[in-house]
């Protein structure tokens, strides 16, 4: 699944005026590279497709995919909110000059100080997740004599078709209160009805990632528009905003189903101007979270191979310089990759005849002390040998965010390429960074 400005010269594979060899060997490997060209392309489409006559829609970007100051300046020149779930998130946003008043603070577990941060910054939104923390937030608000606006998380109880880990709202999902709970609404209710400071703007509801199914959404949609109906009604309260949450899925491998993301956008809209009439709702702004698909397709991670092995048992690995200190996906959801040769696209005659035994179906592994460390299985390569560059695909979202120093590994850089522009947005970490909170001055 190679990137949108993506080609091949010579058997090499290029991004923008670059060849992901020189890329590899310039900013040292692992290196995380987004095809900025892709994401601006995104961009255009959540602006194109997700908008409406009777609604404000806003597009708010969910910045656990990925988070870098330089993303933040693209998306604020392009209109777009900020998703932050942590003190950490906020930190990061607000040095990257990014507007507090388009941020939204989520998290089911908010801590005083987050809660703090965000209250001082004057976010758009704070997005409450359970009865516990409104009553938190209502003390903090009230010693500040500060307004406040919020949403409530609802778990509407839908089964998305993903992973179970990526599933938000079951039954049995950690996050929001149930729609279902009517005692905990009431109590809720009461808190903002009894609250000078607290203004509750509407409801959030996010039920997966990695979703491929629009009818997922279109149902989320139906079931949250009841529920407005069925609150509005029993609880005498108006709200005006909905917001849908993330969760739009990206084609990892060639086999993946079609994802249209324009469509998709397309119908939710569609489903919620028509639930809006027939409930008779005065919903005012439409808001949704995308994280991977904003930037997931337009990442990829390079990596050079270290070495191929063939096991006594017939086993064939590639050896790579990352692995899962740098994308846990593979580890933790079984998540598949496609995986190229980037130096070697089409096949080169005079290549040394001693690999040739070894061609056909590999693991491609990490060099952590963990047999589970494997970013592709099974994967086909005609021709592959030591310093060869390895294009990774499709690892813009949750790769960076969720990389670690396990076995004492650094994190690589992260680089934008938009034509011959490259951007190092986040840089390589040094062992000094590896170190900086260790404490060598101890004595025994
Ligand atoms: N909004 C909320 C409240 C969320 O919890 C999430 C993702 C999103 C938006 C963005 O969802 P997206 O559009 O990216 O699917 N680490 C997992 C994904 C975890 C998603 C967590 N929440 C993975 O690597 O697949």
């Amino acid at each position: 699944m190679r990137t949108k400005s993506m080609k091949v010269i010579d058997g090499k594979l290029y991004v923008g005026k670059y060849s992901l060899e020189y890329l590899a060997d310039t900013y040292k490997t692992p290196l995380y590279v987004y095809d900025e060209i892709g994401i601006l392309d995104k961009i255009k489409t959540f602006k194109k497709y997700f908008k409406s006559k009777k609604l404000n829609c806003e597009v708010i970007y969910a910045s656990k995919a990925f988070l870098a100051p330089y993303l933040c300046l693209l998306l604020e020149k392009e209109g777009f909110g900020i998703d932050a779930v942590s003190l950490g998130d906020m930190y990061i946003i607000k040095r990257s000059n990014f507007p507090m008043n388009r941020v939204i603070l989520h998290g089911n577990n908010k801590s005083v100080d987050e809660l703090t941060f965000a209250i001082d910054e004057n976010v758009e939104y704070i997005v409450v997740d359970s009865y516990n923390e409104l009553v938190t937030l209502e003390k903090l608000a009230t010693e500040k004599q500060k307004q406040v606006n919020t949403l409530l998380r609802v778990n509407p109880g839908i089964h998305a078709d993903t992973h179970a880990y990526i599933e938000t709202s079951l039954l049995s999902s950690k996050f929001g209160e149930s729609i279902h709970d009517e005692a905990i609404l009431q109590k809720i209710v009461s808190v903002y009805q009894n609250s000078k400071y607290l203004n509750l703007a509407g409801f959030h509801a996010h039920i997966g990632s990695q979703i491929n199914n629009p009818k997922s959404f279109t149902f989320e949609v139906k079931v949250m528009l009841e529920f407005i109906r069925r609150f509005q009604e029993k609880f005498n309260f108006k709200i005006n905003t909905l917001n849908l949450g993330g969760g739009f899925g990206i084609k990892y491998l060639d086999d993946d189903k079609e994802i249209k993301l324009d469509e998709m956008l397309t119908e939710i809209i569609k489903s919620v101007e028509e639930g809006i009439e027939k409930y008779n709702l005065e919903i005012k702004k439409l808001m949704i979270e995308p994280g991977r698909s904003l930037v997931g397709d337009s990442g990829f991670t390079l990596y050079k191979c270290g070495g191929i092995k063939k096991t006594f048992g017939g086993k064939k690995y590639i050896f790579i310089d990352g692995g899962m200190a740098d994308n846990i996906r593979p580890a933790l959801y079984q998540a598949k990759y496609t995986i190229e040769v980037a130096n070697r696209i089409k096949k080169d005659v005079d290549e040394v005849e001693e690999y040739n035994h070894l061609l056909s179906v590999y693991d491609v592994v990490g060099k952590c002390c963990e047999s589970g460390d494997i970013i592709a299985q099974n994967v086909n390569i005609k021709e592959v040998y030591p310093n060869d560059t390895i294009v990774v695909y499709c690892t813009g979202a949750y790769t960076y965010s969720m990389s670690m120093n396990y076995n004492g590994l650094t994190r690589g850089a992260v680089i934008f390429v938009n034509n011959e522009k490259i951007t190092e947005v986040i840089k390589r970490e040094s062992l000094e960074d590896l170190v900086k909170t260790y404490n060598f001055e101890v004595k025994l």
